[in-house]
């Protein structure tokens, strides 16, 4: 152990990152372990660039940003049932794989576990992760097939969804059979001088790296490979949070094959200008997503000239890509996003330090920056009363809260 210790000292010196191991010796053996087995996996190098681009200016400015061309599924006339039947063949097929992004905790929701086992007040109670798989096992009766579910959680959730799927008998679906689990990507979450902090148990402070890590897990977690050899072609990637995710559209799925494009998108319109949405575009001639959290007020309050939003296609987090496509995607390293958030430490003297604002960066990638990777994308919009029911916060904040999601569920499904 010494040795390795030792070993690890001087690559901490290097990047002066010597404090991790200050409380050492307080630790008991197992966390020791654990410290020294996280020090080893951690690319010292990204982090060091990562802290370099929280001083580096927002470069959003300089990109060069346009409207972005979309389909409108209700106003495709007799390509509608064209398209419909070309979905449907490769659904009945088996060609269609679903992966649901459950990497989350329901923090904004003030739930306390991951966000998928949250129970929107339905009479019947159910949690969002069994409304999706309750449309999942509809969808596959209509086509005569099961579709394969792929859930992603984060270590910080992993055990704790299984355990609820198990409690619950996965629904009806089967263990490594139909339903499969892999964990997203964690990064060291860092100080305002670059230092990485140490957590509340003594070991480095990790958070979730964001979804974009999706495709890179999916390939190394054996997923794709999964896919292939039960002959999945196309996978939908969703959220957790959208309670009326419709995760099998052959109308989608045909768009994609007849359009030869390895990424199809859905889209509702923004119900307003400033609605907490990414809408899609065209960042320098490639596919996009403006996220809310950087869109100018110039931009999102923009209009054409028969008054509809310039950029009014939102990004729902409901996205079909090719197998191979993710297969590419996962071969290469997406950008970095920094939040500034507050997280509890321990500082150099052992102190736990909790802070009342925020101090320590947390780097995410995005799942839509891929999208960049491709020349051609597909974007369909569809009806919102009939696809988009987000639970993001809790009740007081009025909006995609559990109260606004159950009415909207409950309006689609006819429960009243
Ligand atoms: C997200 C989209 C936004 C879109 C909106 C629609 C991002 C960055 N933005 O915003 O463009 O308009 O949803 O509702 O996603 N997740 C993980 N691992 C992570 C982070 C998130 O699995 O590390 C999952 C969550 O469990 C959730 C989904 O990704 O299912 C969305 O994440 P969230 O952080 O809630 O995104 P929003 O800010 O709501």
């Amino acid at each position: 152990m010494d040795t390795r210790k030792e070993e690890l000292k001087s690559i901490l010196k290097k990047y002066g990152q010597e404090h991790l191991l200050n409380n050492y010796e307080n630790l008991d053996e197992m966390h020791q372990k654990k410290l020294l087995d996280q020090i080893e996996k951690i690319n010292f190098e990204l982090v060091k660039s990562l802290y370099l681009s929280t001083k580096e200016e927002n470069k959003t400015g300089k990109d060069k940003i346009e409207p972005i061309e979309y389909m409108d599924k209700f106003k495709l006339n007799d390509k509608y049932k064209y398209y419909e039947n070309i979905g449907k063949k490769a659904i009945k097929e088996g060609k269609l794989a679903a992966v649901t992004m459950a990497g989350g905790q329901g923090t904004r929701l003030g739930h306390n576990g991951p966000k998928g086992t949250y129970d929107i007040g339905l009479d019947s109670h159910k949690s969002l992760f069994e409304l999706l798989c309750d449309n999942l096992k509809e969808e596959g009766k209509k086509y005569g097939v099961t579709i394969p579910w792929f859930i992603m959680t984060s270590k910080e959730n992993n055990k704790a969804t299984v355990e609820f799927f198990e409690k619950h008998k996965y629904f009806g679906y089967q263990k490594d059979k139909n339903i499969f689990f892999f964990m997203q990507g964690e990064l060291p979450m860092i100080d305002t001088e670059g230092k990485i902090l140490i957590g509340e148990d003594g070991l480095i402070k990790l958070a979730a790296d964001g979804h974009g890590g999706i495709y890179e897990s999916l390939v190394k977690n054996g997923m794709t490979k999964k896919m292939k050899q039960l002959g999945v072609e196309w996978a939908f990637i969703g959220g957790v949070d959208n309670c009326l995710v419709k995760m099998v559209d052959p109308v989608l799925m045909g768009i994609a094959i007849d359009s030869k494009v390895t990424v199809a998108c859905k889209s509702v319109v923004k119900a307003n200008p400033h609605e907490k949405v990414g809408v899609f575009c065209k960042r320098n001639g490639k596919p996009n997503v403006v996220e809310y959290s950087e869109i100018t007020e110039e931009m999102a309050e923009a209009t054409d000239e028969n008054g509809e939003l310039l950029y009014g296609e939102s990004h729902i987090l409901c996205n079909l890509f090719s197998v191979d496509a993710i297969e590419r995607m996962g071969a290469n390293p997406l950008p970095y996003h920094v939040a500034f958030k507050k997280a509890k430490y321990i500082d150099k003297d052992g102190n736990l330090i909790v802070p009342d604002s925020p101090n320590a960066y947390k780097f995410e990638a995005f799942l839509f920056d891929a999208f960049g990777s491709v020349d051609e994308m597909a974007v369909l919009r569809v009806k919102r009363e009939e696809e988009f029911a987000p639970v993001k916060n809790s009740d007081d904040a009025g909006v995609d809260c559990p109260k606004t999601a159950r009415n909207l569920y409950k309006k689609f499904y006819k429960l009243d």
